[in-house]
């Protein structure tokens, strides 16, 4: 089976055990709700306005398999105007047939903001041709160490990323997003990303699609120990507060709108999701997923009005509680930022 198959089928197949979105709690305030129709998600992210703080996450390209969602995707994301990024890219620069999975999402969502992908280990002139097959609004550099070492056929040298993201960062005609795929980020990951001139980071933590484990479903010798490795995504945003001058994005283990309003309170500008949207396509009819998703926006809306947040920067003053786990992160790592 291709591999991004695989993925496809792991990512599907995979049940959650350990969230820490639930180790995050808003405080009730029975007087502070207000009314549903008041309230407004809307934001501004790369300079432009967004009418949710929501994004389909990178997920495929490559295979016959990789079309479909695309393509599936890509019909959810028009319809709700979603910003939608695609799987790393290389297979599509490599082959005429599988590029097609890739630009299908964009024949389909020609006014859309439809993100590239690729790995660090790609040079500026690949993340050129990566922007051009697609017209992406937007290039994402994925950082997934942990999965390339478990990968049976993965990388192992891993020495040029920093150069690339610089250099890609200072000379790509859009703006760059350097993101984790599911293993999250410390406050120095983000000061290093800084240095390099990034703005926009994507967390992408521990608490969903697990690579780890997927990869390990692959091996004959799994490196099963290594299934819990990194910081979940509430740990990195708990990071990233103590680094200013950085968007961030927030994805990993988003599972429902409570987890997407947690994400948005802890400093997340905008929310990705990409085992939840895959599985939306996998399991529904076109009609039946954007009847589930309509009830996901109506569901966001009715937490903000319960908090009294009119909009996504009122939401971000509401007063939370962390878990004694939590609290115990903050204090030995010495992170202060939002709380
Ligand atoms: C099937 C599948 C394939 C993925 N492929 C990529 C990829 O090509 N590039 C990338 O940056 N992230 C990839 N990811 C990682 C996601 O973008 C995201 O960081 C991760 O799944 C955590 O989010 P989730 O818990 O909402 O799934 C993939 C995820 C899934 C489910």
């Amino acid at each position: 089976m291709n591999r991004k198959d695989d993925h496809i089928k792991g990512a599907l197949n995979q049940s959650f055990k350990v969230n820490t979105f639930d180790e995050v709690r808003f405080l009730h305030e029975p007087l502070s709700a207000t009314a549903l129709n008041d309230v407004d998600t809307s934001v501004t992210c790369f300079n432009q306005a967004f009418s949710m703080p929501i994004y389909i996450n990178a997920m495929t390209g490559g295979s016959i398999q990789g079309f479909e969602v695309n393509k599936r995707l890509a019909m959810l994301a028009k319809h709700f105007n979603l910003p939608l990024a695609l799987g790393s890219i290389k297979a599509g620069l490599h082959s005429q047939r599988w590029a097609e999975s890739f630009k299908i999402a964009r024949e389909i969502y020609p006014e859309g903001f439809i993100m590239a992908n690729m790995g660090g280990e790609n040079d500026l002139y690949t993340a050129r041709r990566a922007v051009e097959l697609i017209d992406a609004s937007l290039l994402q550099i994925h950082l997934n160490p942990v999965q390339e070492l478990i990968m049976p056929e993965g990388d192992r040298d891993f020495n040029k990323i920093s150069e690339n993201i610089q250099q890609i960062g200072a000379s790509l005609d859009v703006p760059v997003v350097v993101k984790e795929v599911g293993f999250g980020m410390t406050r120095e990951t983000l000061e290093k990303l800084k240095g390099l001139g990034i703005t926009h980071v994507d967390l992408s933590g521990r608490g969903g699609t697990n690579f780890a484990s997927i990869e390990n479903m692959r091996r004959t010798q799994p490196i099963d120990y290594l299934d819990d490795w990194g910081q979940s995504t509430v740990e990195s945003l708990l990071e990233a507060s103590n680094v200013e001058g950085l968007t961030i994005m927030a994805s990993g283990g988003v599972r429902h709108p409570l987890d997407v309003i947690k994400a948005l309170r802890l400093g997340a500008s905008m929310v990705g999701m990409s085992g939840y949207f895959l599985k939306l396509v996998h399991h529904y009819t076109h009609e039946e997923a954007i009847t589930q998703f309509n009830a996901f926006i109506t569901d966001m809306k009715r937490l903000m009005a319960l908090l009294g947040a009119n909009t996504v920067d009122s939401l971000r003053t509401k007063p939370i509680v962390l878990s004694q786990n939590l609290v115990n992160y903050v204090q030995f790592r010495n992170l202060k930022g939002i709380l």
